[in-house]
C-alpha cells in the first residue's frame, strides 16, 4: 500500500487562520524540520520529521532539507495575452490600453498563436511558484480554448473566461451583448469543472461593456451560480470619472456592477485603489474579493491600495495578491508581495511577512472560496506546493544563514528577505498534485547550476 505514498522532508510554512485577525502563534504553522506525506496528489499528513519518520519508514522520501516548502502561490488576477507587452512605457491606464494593450490582444484571434503564448505564460507561472491563477484571456473564444487546453495539460488550477467588451475599443476587439452571452455560455458548458479548471464571466470593465452587456453578464451569473465573476474596479481616477459619466444614475462605480447582479461572493474585483469607504463596506457585506496588484498600481501610476482598510475587522473584505501582468511588472508573487509591503509602508501600515504569505496562500484560497481544496497543508487538500531557496545568490547567502532558525521570530526575519530580495531565483521547484512540475536545477539555462 505504501507504493502510492510519497514524503517530502523540509522546513514547512502554512497558515491555519488569518494573521491579520489572530496572533501569529494561533495562525502560523512553522515546522523547521517537517515531513509532508502525499497520497494520490492529496495531503495525507504533515508533522515533525522526528515524530512521523518511524510511521513512514517504508515510503520514498524526497529530501529538501535546508529549503522551505509553502503551499503554492495564488495569483488572483493577470492577463495571459499581455505577456508580450509587459514593460510598455509611459502611459497611465486608459492611454496604455489604447496604445499598447488593444493592438496586442488582437493577435489572440489566432488560436495557434494564442496557444503558444498560453504555454509560455503557464510555464512562467510555474517557474514563479504560482499554482492557481485567475486569468483574463482576450475577447475571442479561441483564446479561451487555447488557454484552458494548455492549463489542463499541466493539471493547473486555473480560473478564466472570455473577455466581454462591446464598446470604447477598436472594432476588431468588440463583441455584442448577445454574442458575448452566447459564447460565454458555450464556454462554461465546455470548460467549467473540467479537471481543475473553473470559469469566470469576464466583462473587461464598466467602460468597455454597455449596460445591456453587463445585464446579460448578470443573467448568466444567475444561471450558473457556481462560476466566478471577474472584472476591474476603481483603478484610476480618470477611469472612475468616465464611469460616472457613462452611468449617471448609479451611485458610484461599484454600484454599476451591483445593480446588474454582479457583486456576490464569487466576484473578484481587480485593483480597487479608488474605492470609497461605503464601497469597501459593500464588498464586505457581499463577501466579494479584491485582487491587490501593487506592481501594476505603481507602474501605471494608479495609486496606493488601502490594504489596512480592506482588512478592518469591522468590515473585512477578502483580499489576495495579484501580479496583473502585463500592467504588473513581474510574474513573481514574491516580488509582488515586496511591492505590496512598500505600498503599505507609504501608508504607515506595514504588512508583516506572515500576513504577506497568508495572502499568497490561504488568503487567496479563501478569496476564491477554494479553501476546502487548496491554501494550506490540511489533510485532504490538493498537494500543490513550492520549494523555496533562501540562498540562491551570493547576496542572499550572505544575508541568510544555511539553517532555517527554530523560533518564529527569527524565521519571520528570514521570510521577510524572501519578499524583499526574492524573485524566480528563489523558486527551487514547483509541485502540482504532488508531482514535480518545474525544477530549476534541471534547467540547463540556469546560470546557478
Ligand atoms: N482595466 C481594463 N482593462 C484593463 C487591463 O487590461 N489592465 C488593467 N490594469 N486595467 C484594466
Ligand atoms: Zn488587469
Amino acid at each position: 500500500q505504501s507504493y502510492s505514498l510519497k514524503g517530502f522532508r523540509a522546513a514547512f510554512l502554512d497558515f491555519t487562520d488569518d494573521p491579520f485577525y489572530t496572533t501569529e502563534t494561533e495562525s502560523v504553522r512553522y515546522l523547521p524540520d517537517g515531513l509532508l506525506v502525499v497520497e494520490q496528489g492529496k495531503v495525507k499528513e504533515l508533522g515533525e520529521y522526528q515524530t512521523l519518520q518511524a510511521k513512514y519508514s517504508q515510503i520514498e522520501i524526497i529530501d529538501y532539507s535546508g529549503y522551505l516548502i509553502s503551499p503554492g502561490f495564488i495569483d488572483l488576477h493577470l492577463h495571459f495575452p499581455q505577456t508580450e507587452m509587459i514593460a510598455a512605457y509611459g502611459e497611465q491606464l486608459l492611454e496604455w490600453l489604447n496604445k499598447y494593450t488593444f493592438p496586442t490582444e488582437r493577435k489572440f484571434q489566432d488560436k495557434t498563436y494564442a496557444q503558444q503564448v498560453a504555454s509560455l505564460f503557464l510555464d512562467e507561472l510555474l517557474r514563479n511558484g504560482t499554482t492557481t491563477a485567475v486569468v483574463f484571456t482576450a475577447v475571442f473564444p479561441e483564446s479561451v480554448d487555447a488557454f484552458f487546453t494548455e492549463a489542463q495539460r499541466r493539471n493547473l488550477r486555473a480560473i478564466a473566461g472570455k473577455v466581454m467588451m462591446d464598446r470604447h475599443a477598436p472594432d476588431y476587439l468588440t463583441d455584442t451583448p448577445e454574442s458575448a452571452y452566447q459564447d460565454s455560455k458555450e464556454l462554461i458548458q465546455k470548460w467549467h469543472n473540467q479537471d481543475r479548471l473553473l470559469y469566470a464571466i469576464t466583462p473587461r470593465f464598466a467602460i468597455t461593456s454597455s449596460e445591456a452587456q453587463l445585464r446579460l453578464a448578470g443573467k448568466l451569473l444567475a444561471e450558473f451560480p457556481d462560476v466566478y465573476l471577474h472584472t476591474h474596479l476603481s483603478e484610476n481616477q480618470n477611469e472612475v470619472a468616465w464611469v460616472k459619466e457613462l452611468f449617471p444614475d448609479c451611485n458610484g462605480y461599484l454600484d454599476v456592477y451591483d445593480r446588474l447582479g454582479l457583486v456576490g461572493e464569487r466576484s473578484i474585483f481587480a485593483h480597487c485603489v479608488q474605492l470609497t469607504d461605503l464601497e469597501f463596506n459593500r464588498l464586505s457585506a457581499a463577501q466579494s474579493a479584491i485582487a491587490f496588484c501593487p506592481t501594476s498600481n505603481l507602474f501605471l501610476g494608479s495609486g496606493l491600495f488601502k490594504l489596512h482598510q480592506a482588512k478592518k475587522s469591522e468590515y473585512p473584505v477578502k483580499v489576495g495578491f495579484a501580479t496583473d501582468v502585463g500592467a504588473g511588472t513581474s510574474f513573481s508573487l514574491l516580488q509582488t508581495a515586496g511591492e505590496g509591503y512598500k505600498v503599505t509602508q507609504l501608508q504607515h501600515q506595514p504588512l508583516s511577512p506572515f500576513q504577506a504569505f497568508f495572502l499568497l496562500t490561504l488568503g487567496g484560497a479563501r478569496a476564491l472560496s477554494l479553501d476546502d481544496k487548496i491554501g494550506n497543508f490540511d489533510t485532504g487538500k490538493e498537494a500543490d506546493f513550492v520549494v523555496l531557496d533562501f540562498r540562491p545568490t551570493p547576496l542572499m547567502q550572505f544575508r541568510n544563514p544555511p539553517q532555517l532558525p527554530p523560533t518564529l521570530d527569527a524565521f519571520s526575519e528570514q521570510l521577510f528577505t524572501l519578499m524583499i530580495l526574492g524573485s524566480d531565483r528563489n523558486i527551487r521547484a514547483t509541485y502540482i498534485l504532488g508531482e514535480l512540475a518545474c525544477d530549476r536545477q534541471n534547467n540547463p539555462e540556469n546560470p546557478l547550476n
